[in-house]
């Protein structure tokens, strides 16, 4: 009978693991192949950030762009090559996503301290955190064991990352097809408490839109010509006051009408993510813990593990 008992709870367990698709990231995978990789990645982020404080945004953005095409998988970090167009390239990447060089010196520090052992999804991930953290905002333990993935898709990258012209059900729809709720989305969407956009992202709004403050919208048109393909590229903070500072800022910001994107303000716009961020607004420590929890649900998205993928050297090319 105990014996019974025994291979029925082993069996019920293994149901558990086989259906849970994270069940292999941990958060000490590392510790005996790699000790020193928590501190090798931050200080690398840590020197990139005082060059240019803006790389810790762009730094989190990435881990965004690569969890949301085909899971966590560092396809975005790939080069594009002769047998496909990686995920650079697409609509939401080019002249945009950037960082990659501070990836590679990342993954140089870490191939010094422990050869062939650390993906580059993984390097993501930590780097996220320790953008965040750096920048003022929340730290937490992240969960590690993704492999990288052998393949890079456009099309996928195209179809998987949201357009800053996306409306409320759009942007809802977009996140629960990835497993993340309404109250992730809006979560994860403080991340525009930090870093820039370019002129080409929010022109629409700032000249066409009604829910806008008017002075904002007149402050923002200083620098971003009415007429497409004049300063496009000319930048903008996505939090008007402390954009190099993580902090719950951009819900303010939404309140008062100033959200920078017209993705943006749809979370603060008479629909149902209103309450929400009220609450992230008045509740900083509810932000910060929504925020953790949605991050990490993020980084659980579709991962390879155990044999799947493989351990890049460089982060830019398969091996
Ligand atoms: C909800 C849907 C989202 C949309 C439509 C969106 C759209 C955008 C756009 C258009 C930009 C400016 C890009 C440019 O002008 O080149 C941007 C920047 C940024 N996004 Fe998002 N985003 C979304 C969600 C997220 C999430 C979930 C994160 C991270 C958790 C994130 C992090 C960032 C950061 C940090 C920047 C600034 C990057 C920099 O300064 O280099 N975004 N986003
Ligand atoms: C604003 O809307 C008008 C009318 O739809 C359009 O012609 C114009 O190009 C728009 N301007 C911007 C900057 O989007
Ligand atoms: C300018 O670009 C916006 C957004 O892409 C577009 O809706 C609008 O029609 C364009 N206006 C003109 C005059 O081409």
């Amino acid at each position: 009978m105990a014996s019974f008992f025994k291979s029925f709870v082993t069996l019920a367990l293994l149901v558990l693991a086989i259906g849970s698709t994270n069940a292999q990231l941990s958060k000490d995978f590392y510790s005996k192949t790699c000790p020193k990789l928590f501190p090798t990645v931050k200080s690398t982020v840590h020197s990139a950030i005082v060059k240019e404080a803006r790389m810790g945004a762009s730094l989190l953005r990435l881990f965004f762009h690569d969890c949301f095409v085909n899971g966590c998988d560092g396809s975005l970090l790939l080069d594009d090559t002769s047998s496909f167009t990686g995920e650079k390239n697409a609509v939401p990447n080019r002249n945009s996503a950037r960082g990659f060089d501070v990836v590679d010196n990342i993954k140089s520090a870490v191939e010094n301290v422990c050869p062939g052992v650390v993906s580059c999804a993984d390097i993501l991930a930590i780097t996220a955190r320790d953008s965040v953290a750096i920048l003022g905002g929340p730290n937490w333990e992240v969960k590690l064991g993704r492999r990288d993935a052998r393949t890079a898709s456009l099309s996928a990258a195209n179809n998987g990352i949201p357009p800053p012209t996306s409306d409320l059900s759009r942007l809802i729809s977009s996140f629960s097809n990835l497993g993340l709720s309404t109250k992730d989305l809006v979560a994860l969407s403080g991340a525009h408490t930090i870093g820039q956009s370019r002129c080409v992202q929010f022109r629409p709004r700032i000249y066409n839109e009604t829910n806008i403050d008017s002075s904002f919208a007149k402050t923002r048109q200083a620098n971003c010509p009415r007429t497409n393909g004049t300063g496009d590229n000319n930048l903008a903070p996505l939090d008007l006051k402390t954009p190099t500072y993580f902090d719950n800022s951009y819900f303010k910001n939404l309140i008062a009408k100033k959200g920078l994107l017209h993705s943006d303000q749809q979370l603060f716009n008479g629909g149902s993510t209103d309450s929400i961020v009220k609450s992230y607004y008045s509740s900083p420590s509810t932000f910060t813990s929504d925020f953790v929890a949605a991050m990490i649900k993020m980084g659980d998205i579709q991962p390879l593990t155990g044999s799947q993928g493989e351990i890049r050297k460089n982060c830019r090319r398969v091996n």
